[in-house]
């Protein structure tokens, strides 16, 4: 029987021109090079431009994305921006990347889970392609974390950097097997109880100001990897896929050893994991499709590999998705 699946026609990323390294960040704060290092595998990140905003990051690289795919923006009918680092706290970024793309069409809108925001946007969109309400859509991930943060707090400053990633779906008919293109599962859990872990202490309802992130990384770090495989199971349960069958691991990315630690109890060997928090620390939400553009940018990924994404972060909220590319 066949079925309607979110194919992936493109991707593309953009980052912004500005480099902070951590010889930097030692030079400014009581941290250095080899702590960072060791304790995230994190070497720099990026840092938005004065004045460059959450949204224009999102249409750079939903441009790249479009260019790939080699669709017009005319096409698109559903923009789902993933961020939790808004221009403003209404309207949605989305609208304003719509806007700027020329899109007067379908809908747009922002949705925030924090770092697993990417996954819960692809399952958003793939459920809204699948159901027929919408034909093309662009999924972004968009941050400017650097904005949040509290930069005399050496336990979180360190950790995070500004990026945008972006991919194009289209709604297509397969033959309805788990061979086929697409988006094959998605799966996302949250649990409220943990929400005081990782937090921004601000907000329009709270405080009335923006806030600086807030996290308890001893215990983010403690759950991640058993959040992370748990989810992860339950995809390949859900696909009768398992470890062997995936040709990348995509995962978010915050942390070398939450990326290597679920790959080794996942039985996910090295050289098939994409790893790019070395460049970009965490950017939340825009870390997987950052992450994504960079292996098929050179070529690593090709038509047909399996492709495993995961994400855990602040709520707490996490996901997995596998898709065949
Ligand atoms: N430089 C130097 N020393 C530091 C720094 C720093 N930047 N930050 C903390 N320290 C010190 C602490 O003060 C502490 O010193 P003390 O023992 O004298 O008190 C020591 O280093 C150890 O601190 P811990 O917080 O216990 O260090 P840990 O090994 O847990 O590493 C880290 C901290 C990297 C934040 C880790 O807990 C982590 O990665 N957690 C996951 C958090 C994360 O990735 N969050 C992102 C969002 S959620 C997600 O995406 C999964």
């Amino acid at each position: 029987m066949t079925a309607i699946r979110s194919v992936v026609l493109g991707c593309g990323s953009y980052l912004p021109q500005q480099i902070l390294t951590n010889a930097e960040l030692a030079a400014r704060i009581d941290t250095s090079d080899e702590w960072i290092v060791q304790r995230t595998g994190i070497h720099e990140r990026r840092i938005a431009a004065a004045g460059e905003l959450t949204s224009h990051m999102a249409v750079r690289a939903a441009q790249a994305a479009l260019t790939h795919a080699r669709v017009d923006a005319q096409s698109i009918d559903l923009v789902v921006l993933a961020t939790s680092t808004p221009d403003n706290t209404f309207p949605a970024s989305a609208v304003a990347v719509q806007a700027d793309l020329g899109i007067t069409r379908g809908a747009a809108f922002d949705l925030q889970a924090v770092c697993s925001g990417f996954v819960y946007a692809l399952a958003t969109a793939d459920a809204l392609l699948k159901s027929g309400a919408f034909t093309r859509a662009l999924v972004i991930g968009s941050e400017t974390f650097s904005r949040i943060l509290d930069w005399t707090d050496r336990g979180t400053c360190v950790l995070f950097g500004d990026g945008a990633g972006a991919v194009v779906l289209e709604a297509q008919q397969q033959p309805g097997t788990r061979e086929d293109r697409g988006i094959l599962t998605t799966q996302l859990r949250s649990d409220g109880r943990h929400k005081m872990k990782l937090y921004v202490d601000g907000g329009p309802s709270s405080t009335g100001t923006v806030g600086h992130l807030r996290m308890e990384g001893r215990e983010v770090f403690r759950h991640a990897v058993a959040m992370i495989t748990d989810v992860v199971e339950d995809a390949f349960k859900a696909t009768g896929y398992t470890a062997a069958d995936v040709d990348w691991f995509i995962p978010h990315q915050a942390n070398k050893r939450i990326i290597d630690g679920s790959a080794h109890k996942l039985g996910i060997p090295p050289g098939k994991i994409v790893v790019t928090v070395d460049r970009h620390g965490n950017t939340s939400a825009a870390s997987i499709p950052l992450a994504l553009a960079d292996a098929v940018a050179d070529r690593r990924i090709k038509r047909g590999d399996l492709l495993l994404f995961e994400a855990m972060g602040g709520g707490f909220t996490w996901g997995a998705a596998l898709a065949r590319w």
